[in-house]
């Protein structure tokens, strides 16, 4: 196979039993601790392009790679799975709670464990939610182009009138960890009615709802 051209990489503990792979520098020193404190050499790559190819990928793994952790913007496939395999590879994780990037079945099919990081930025993320929904109704970025462009000549009754969110009806699809978060801030702090659409039903989010919790 054609090898892509070879890529920078930054090395922690290199004479560590287990080569760890992480396709990229990550927020924090604790998981790089916990990586040489377990006798791993981790190797970051440091290549300063934004998403990875596949092939970029395969020359970071090598021949020889016991695990890699892996981005969301990244295709985890079989290709990817199986060339970990043959390198002794046994896990792969992905720095998300969503692993629409990940074949999982490929994983299965290869051994490869699979991780994610579900909950660490479920209230993070609801904030961002209800960021945007404050910026929709009262239409905060048009607002700031228009001042920004030097289009304010003076306050006027229709000038970027917004909308009321406090008893209107918010809308959730997928009333997970992060959509019930988000939910509980709209009730909350606007007032809102909720409707929301779930494979399941979410009875913490409706006990809250009905105040019975
Ligand atoms: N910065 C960001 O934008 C950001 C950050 C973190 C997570 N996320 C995304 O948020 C998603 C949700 O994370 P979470 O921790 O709340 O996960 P979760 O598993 O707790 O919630 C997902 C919910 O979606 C429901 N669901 C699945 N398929 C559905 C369908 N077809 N119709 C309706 N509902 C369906 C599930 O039943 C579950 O309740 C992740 O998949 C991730 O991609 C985005």
């Amino acid at each position: 196979m054609a090898m892509a051209k070879p890529i920078s990489i930054e090395v922690w503990n290199p004479s560590g039993k287990y080569r760890v792979v992480s396709t990229k520098s990550m927020p924090g020193m604790r998981w790089i601790r916990l990586l040489t404190d377990n006798d791993c050499r981790l190797e970051i790559c440091t290549e300063p392009k934004t998403i990875l190819s596949v092939d970029d990928i395969l020359a970071l793994i090598g021949d020889r790679c016991d695990g890699v952790i892996g981005q969301l913007t990244e295709d985890w496939g079989e290709v990817l799975f199986s060339a970990l395999k043959r390198a002794g590879g046994t896990a792969f994780s992905n720095m998300a709670v969503g692993y629409n990037n990940v074949d999982v079945e490929a994983a299965n099919r290869n051994g490869i464990a699979v991780g994610n990081t579900p909950g660490v930025l479920t209230e993070t993320t609801a904030e961002l939610a209800a960021s945007l929904t404050l910026a929709a109704a009262r239409r905060i970025v048009e607002a700031d182009q228009f001042m920004r462009a030097g289009l304010y000549d003076g306050w006027l009754p229709h000038l970027f009138v917004g909308n009321l969110l406090k008893g209107q009806t918010v809308g959730v699809i997928g009333a997970g960890r992060i959509g019930s978060a988000y939910a509980r801030m709209m009730i909350e702090g606007f007032k809102m009615n909720l409707i929301y659409y779930d494979l399941y039903q979410a009875t913490r989010l409706e006990k809250f709802v009905t105040g019975k919790l």
